[in-house]
């Protein structure tokens, strides 16, 4: 089975918790939490007041994905915020152990997010360290891209290297995922699927929740 972190990213920005409240009746289990800084990439979305306020009123899974420079700085405060993942980009920070040894001995569980051109083997020495790994399926900034085909044979790579070391550690898929295409990610060894247009843009949130899920169980 694969799980559903619907993107928030995607939502109507004026009604942030019927949205959630929404893909929480859908049967969803993450929220997928997308903060960008301008810098690290081309948007801006929301930050720390925002999860804050959120954490409130949802009891779901919050997946953090933070697409900012240095996050070191900011590790405790997602912490504190509510973040139960954070996932930081190997692109984004010099000292990647040391940035996973930090969100790790915050008591939460330490993601680490790969552009589509960065290579694997950045991963080498860390591997065993993550809770989560997560394969960008897209260049990030932007919802609604398409997914990037030869993002696939990155995909099986890394969900063999898991396997075959016996490591627990979640793989993730974000960008371009959608009813289509669901199944085959799954089948490709994808444990948790971030989708945000595909579930927000849905004329009814609940029910496209809904489709996602029984697709992925
Ligand atoms: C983009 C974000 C994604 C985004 C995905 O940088 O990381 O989480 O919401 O959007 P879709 O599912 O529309 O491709
Ligand atoms: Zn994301």
């Amino acid at each position: 089975m694969a799980r559903l972190a619907p993107s928030l990213l995607s939502a109507d920005f004026a009604d942030l918790k019927e949205e959630i409240r929404k893909i929480e009746i859908g049967g969803a289990d993450y929220l997928h939490l997308d903060v960008m800084d301008g810098i690290f990439v081309p948007n801006i979305t929301f930050g720390l007041p925002v999860i804050k306020a959120l954490r409130k009123v949802s009891n779901l899974t919050f997946d953090v994905h933070l697409m900012i420079d240095r996050p070191e700085r900011y590790i405790k405060d997602f912490a504190d915020a509510g973040a139960d993942i954070l996932t930081v980009h190997a692109e984004a920070t010099t000292h990647l152990h040391r940035t996973i040894q930090a969100i790790k001995s915050m008591g939460i569980k330490a993601g680490v997010a790969l552009n589509p051109s960065t290579p694997l083997n950045v991963l080498d020495y860390v591997l065993k360290d993550l809770d989560l790994v997560l394969i960008m399926t897209i260049n990030p900034g932007f919802g609604g891209q398409s997914f990037i085909k030869a993002m696939e044979d990155k995909i099986r790579t890394i969900h063999k290297k898991i396997d075959d070391n016996n490591l627990d550690i979640i793989l993730e898929i974000d960008g371009g995922v959608n009813l289509d295409n669901a199944k085959h990610l799954k089948e490709l060894g994808v444990d948790l699927l971030v989708a945000g247009s595909a579930v927000f843009g849905a004329e009814d949130i609940v029910a496209r929740t809904k489709e996602f899920k029984e697709i992925l169980e």
